[in-house]
């Protein structure tokens, strides 16, 4: 008996076809997926999608929904593969045009692809929402649809809660963890602000990889400048905080997985930047958690569960809680290559559970 089975509508005619029969088995079972796979083979093998950017553009080295592919994979799950541009909903049903996928963990060769068919994403057990910002209303659009397909279907993150939550947003729910933070395009307040704290940073709200991240002095005469490009740049408004110097130690990322903390990496930022995003030469370094960061991810830990947000990233900077992200997170392998705890695994460990139960 077929794991799934699906008829689906093309051209008048009516096919039949389940994803077992997907031409999957005769791209996964190559010797080296064998012996990877013989001891890890899971009891449960679940179909799982993952709505992903451009595979063939990742660097695997550095790439967590690469890590979480690999973990799948060799626990015997069937993957599939597809970008947001292939969704379809058609009267409030979504289904995409999917590739089965096998990945190995080979830099110039990390993936192979079968034959594309259309499947209705409510037939498989996972969809890992891994696509990555910008946060704009194309990303919207997708949370939608997938929204449809629970809790049918499991998809990771929870995708009505993903939309609630961007990252520079959700963090003020926790205004005691955070440092001091304005979310405004209004100019008398952020003067204000500015007299108040001195040193400030200007970001965009929705800004991602340290993209037009500003410091400010107090005797910064670019202020005005500087306010009247963001106002005519952004629609929305955007973040003044203020300026944490401890920002040259480092920026930390720490993981949680279903709430609990799961592996931490340090991100120093270069010489010349006050950013630290690895993309911007920030240089990850292997850390530990001081109290206080213990403490941040206790107050989380209830309220990333609530909204089955099973896989987060948090950055802070000296104690201070700047970000919660939930759309896309990484580190996964940033923390195992510092001896730290294998993410890829507790996250599969929790998806299977949650399907047993399901
Ligand atoms: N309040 C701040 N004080 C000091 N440095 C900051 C502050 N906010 C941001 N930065 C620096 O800029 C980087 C990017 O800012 P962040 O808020 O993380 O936005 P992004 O989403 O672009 O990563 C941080 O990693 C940090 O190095
Ligand atoms: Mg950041």
């Amino acid at each position: 008996m077929p794991l799934l089975q699906r008829s689906y509508e093309q051209t008048g005619e009516r096919r039949n076809f389940s994803l077992s029969r997907l031409p999957y088995d005769a791209i996964n079972s190559t010797a080296e997926n064998r012996t990877n796979d013989r001891n890890r083979i899971t009891l449960m093998p679940l179909n799982v999608a993952v709505q992903m950017d451009p595979i063939e553009r990742i660097n695997i080295r550095g790439d967590s929904t690469f890590a979480l592919l690999l973990e799948a994979q060799a626990r015997g799950h069937s993957l599939f593969y597809y970008t947001p541009d292939q969704l379809v909903m058609r009267d409030g049903t979504v289904s995409a045009s999917v590739q089965p996928l096998a990945v190995r963990d080979k830099a110039g060769d990390h993936y192979t692809l079968g034959e594309a068919r259309v499947v209705e994403l409510s037939s498989l057990d996972v969809v890992l929402l891994r696509q990555d910002p910008p946060f704009d209303l194309a990303y919207i659009t997708s949370t939608h649809m997938l929204e449809r397909i629970q809790p049918k279907t499991l998809v990771v993150n929870d995708p009505a809660h993903v939309r609630n939550a961007p990252e520079k947003v959700f963090v003020t729910e926790f205004p005691d963890l955070m440092p001091p933070t304005l979310v405004t395009r209004d100019l008398a307040a952020i003067k204000k602000f500015r007299a108040e704290h001195g040193d400030i940073v200007m970001k965009p709200l929705y800004g991602k990889g340290g993209e037009a991240v500003f410091r400010l002095a107090r005797e910064d005469l670019n202020f005005g400048s500087l306010y009247d490009l963001f106002a005519a740049t952004f629609r929305e408004p955007w973040v003044v905080q203020k300026f944490l110097p401890a920002v040259k130690e480092g920026d930390k990322r720490i993981i949680l997985v279903d709430g609990e903390f799961a592996g931490a990496v340090n991100r120093v930022p270069a010489a010349d930047d006050l950013r630290s995003n690895m993309v911007r030469g920030g240089v990850p370094k292997a850390t530990d958690l001081s109290a206080r960061e213990r403490e941040i991810c206790k107050r989380l830990g209830p309220a990333l569960r609530e909204r089955r947000l099973l896989f987060v990233g948090i950055d802070v900077i000296g104690g201070f809680l700047t970000e919660i992200n939930v759309t896309s997170p990484t580190g996964i392998r940033a923390v195992k290559n510092f001896g730290g705890a294998d993410i890829a695994a507790l996250i599969w460990d929790k998806i299977e559970g949650q399907r047993r139960g399901a």
